[in-house]
């Protein structure tokens, strides 16, 4: 089918729906957003449009969601290439919804269900006749926007073309990861997700454990979550938990577990209490001023939350050195194998499903594999051609070589640099390059660490000549006669956006966290990136962008930042943004790439550096900004405005950077620029001293 989705109706405004809805517009769909009266549909928009994690890329475009009340909906369905229900979790109610609005469906639109806990196939049964083969569910998870998995669950009449359809939309526009599942109860993720959880209760139970010791062994040390067990429930709330068993214990009764779907007699009690969780003030864990309290399941007292430490660190350590870890694991493997053929064929859609809807770094599959092996098949995206300590160049194929962090939280060091440059120098390998990897994040900046201990051991040579090698290398970049095109997504931040700022274009994950963040450790940007911004906006936007430190929320806003370019892509779903970087670095080569010429920078004149300064002026008089924010505001009008040089002026790169340079190596010198980058270090969080 070559149609595409253009037009969608959410039925039903309420947590699911309306950030649904969000995520259409953010994708370019047109969306409307319809409830039981208008009112109704408007509040829970805004209510999207004002929570946290943001539902919207950008602020405006709460504005191209129409809404309105079921009734008015007509004229939107009938034009819907889409219509998806998440209303409340009620059989009755949604049987009546779809009878009232069914008339007004194209015959041709996917009509779906986001149900968690009913049978599609139930639901469904209150469509008429043609509208069934249309019929299918899209189990989205919460909060859509940032949750990759939808459950794809076509029910036996569901017309496979269809269903096959929505799920290439889903995928491509949405930017979402697929995965078919049977119409079962709670499908696939939930299904497993919950079996975890009741065999961790159990088993916390029988072995008498305490929560946090539960809760260190049941976090990243299997590849899930920081907020493990109970972090996690306390903010899904016990009370939706204990809804959650209730129905499973009812619609699980060929589940040889099905007696494991009890609540605990200790949540019980606290669900009993109203000790909700997060939504209550208190739950498993209490925030008490700056400590954190956490319950004992005995007596429901609550004491400072202890420190727990295991001597293993990796699956297979653990394994073998804690009975609830084996029990826990064995538990779960055999569970998953007995579902293979019931909930799905395939180990790998098990895999997948709790990789993107619960953030397990393995699936249960991939986990037993590393359990018992020591080791996972890597998920590379291409052959591995070298590699030093901290970066490796990949063939992609078809001419196009990757160029691979692979450092902790991706930051950019001397192997990186040594990487880049022999790689662009070397011989006519590839024909064109992405900077890309499969981290957490594109990059989180150059290495602190490295840099504070050279200014602590005084080696203001060695500082110099890092900053020259990282300027060295975006440059390389930007003159590579070969196209280098950034792949970033996530965290793109400092040395790591400055990387990308030099590339000759860039494709970008719709989920963009970019920003030159120097300020914060009390720089400014010096390999390259204060320039770039200087040469591609006009000075106030270059200013605010890197004084106030500014980090977008989304490849949009990036856009606004001026850190992305007219021409750039921007790619909805992640798991094809190396592919489409890759599309983009071949037919700019096929095109017969050849870089841009050199710069120059229009020096913007004293006076427009004098307007710039006094604002900074009035904000320190305004006590928004330290003294020493000042400075750094100074430091950086005078790289901005080329150093004083006179209106109209062309500066050349080369100049730009030196000028950057200067002020980085003055600023290193400075006491406060080290308190914040120690600071940086130590917390994750920007020192405003
Ligand atoms: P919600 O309670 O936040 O919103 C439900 C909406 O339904 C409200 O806007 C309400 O006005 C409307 N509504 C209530 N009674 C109605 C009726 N009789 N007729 C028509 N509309 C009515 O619910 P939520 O959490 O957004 O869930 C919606 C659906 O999505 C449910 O089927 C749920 O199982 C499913 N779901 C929820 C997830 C979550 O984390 N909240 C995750 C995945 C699926």
């Amino acid at each position: 089918m070559g149609r595409r989705l253009r037009r969608a109706v959410v039925l039903g405004a309420g947590t699911m729906g309306a950030r649904l809805a969000a995520q259409c517009a953010n994708c370019g769909i047109e969306a409307t957003l319809l409830d039981q009266s208008g009112e109704l549909a408007a509040k829970g928009l805004q209510a999207a449009a004002r929570g946290k994690p943001a539902a919207f890329f950008l602020p405006s475009l709460a504005g191209r969601v129409k809404t309105g009340s079921f009734a008015e909906g007509e004229a939107a369905l009938r034009k819907a290439d889409w219509v998806v229900e998440a209303i409340v979790e009620d059989l009755e109610a949604k049987h009546r919804l779809l009878g009232e609005v069914a008339d007004a469906i194209a015959p041709d639109a996917a009509v779906s269900t986001n149900t968690s806990g009913l049978r599609v196939s139930e639901v469904g049964a209150a469509l008429p006749a043609r509208l069934r083969a249309r019929w299918l569910g899209t189990h989205f998870f919460n909060p859509p926007r940032h949750m990759h998995l939808v459950e794809i669950i076509p029910t036996p009449e569901t017309d496979p073309a269809l269903a096959a359809w929505l799920a290439a939309e889903l995928d491509l526009r949405l930017g979402k990861g697929m995965v078919a599942a049977r119409d079962t109860p709670n499908f696939i993720a939930n299904r497993i997700g919950l079996f975890a959880l009741m065999n961790t209760l159990r088993l916390m139970e029988q072995m008498n454990l305490s929560v946090e010791e539960v809760d260190a062994l049941t976090g990243p040390m299997l590849g899930w979550p920081k907020s493990a067990t109970f972090r996690t429930l306390d903010l899904i709330g016990l009370d939706t938990l204990a809804h959650v068993v209730r129905n499973s214990h009812a619609n699980l009764a060929s589940d040889e577990h099905r007696e494991l779907y009890r609540l605990p007699t200790w949540i019980e009690a606290l669900v009993a209490r109203g000790w909700l969780g997060e939504k209550s003030g208190r739950g498993v864990y209490e925030r008490r001023g700056e400590e954190i309290w956490a319950v004992d399941p005995k007596t429901l007292e609550y004491h400072p939350k202890q420190k727990v430490r295991f001597s293993f660190q990796t699956v297979p350590e653990a394994r073998r050195g804690q009975p609830f870890v084996a029990e826990a694991l064995s538990g779960l493997f055999a569970y998953c194998d007995r579902r293979l053929g019931e909930i799905t064929d395939e180990a790998d859609a098990m895999d997948r499903a709790m990789r993107w809807g619960y953030h397990w770094t393995w699936g249960p599959f991939e986990l037993r594999k590393l359990a018992e092996s020591g080791t996972v098949p890597e998920r590379r995206p291409g052959r591995e051609v070298r590699r030093n300590a901290g970066c490796a160049l990949l063939d992609l194929g078809d001419g196009i070589g990757c160029i691979e962090f692979r450092t902790k939280m991706n930051v950019i060091g001397g192997d990186t640099v040594r990487m880049v440059l022999e790689t662009l120098a070397g011989a006519e390998e590839f024909e064109g390059f992405v900077i890309g990897n499969g981290g957490e994040n594109f990059s989180a900046g150059a290495d602190l660490l490295y840099l504070l201990a050279l200014i602590q051991n005084e080696e203001w040579d060695e500082i110099g000549a890092a900053v020259d090698a990282f300027q060295g290398m975006n440059m390389a970049i930007k003159r590579s006669g070969r196209p280098v095109v950034a792949a970033p997504f996530g965290m793109t931040l400092g040395g790591g956006c400055e990387a990308m700022l030099h590339c000759a274009s860039v494709v970008a994950h719709a989920e963009l966290y970019a920003g030159l963040v120097e300020m914060g450790v009390g720089l400014i940007p010096a390999g390259g990136g204060t320039k770039e911004m200087a040469l591609r906006a006009d000075p106030r936007t270059a200013f605010e962008t890197i004084a106030l430190a500014k980090v977008s929320n989304s490849a949009a806003e990036a856009a606004g930042m001026r850190l992305l370019r007219r021409g750039d892509e921007v790619i909805a779903n992640r798991d094809r943004l190396l592919r489409a970087a890759a599309r983009r670095a071949r037919q700019l080569a096929d095109a017969g790439y050849a870089p841009a010429e050199e710069a120059e920078v229009t020096a913007p004149g004293p006076s427009v550096a004098s307007t710039l300064k006094l604002g900074a002026f009035q904000m320190r008089e305004g006590e928004y900004i330290s003294d020493h924010d000042l400075k750094l505001a100074y430091r950086l009008i005078e790289v901005l405005c080329a150093g004083g040089a006179p209106a109209g002026m062309k500066i050349p790169e080369a100049k730009m950077l030196e000028l950057e340079r200067e002020a980085f190596l003055s600023l290193c010198g400075e006491a406060k620029t080290q308190e914040r980058i120690a600071h940086m270090l130590k917390t994750g969080k920007a020192l405003r001293n």
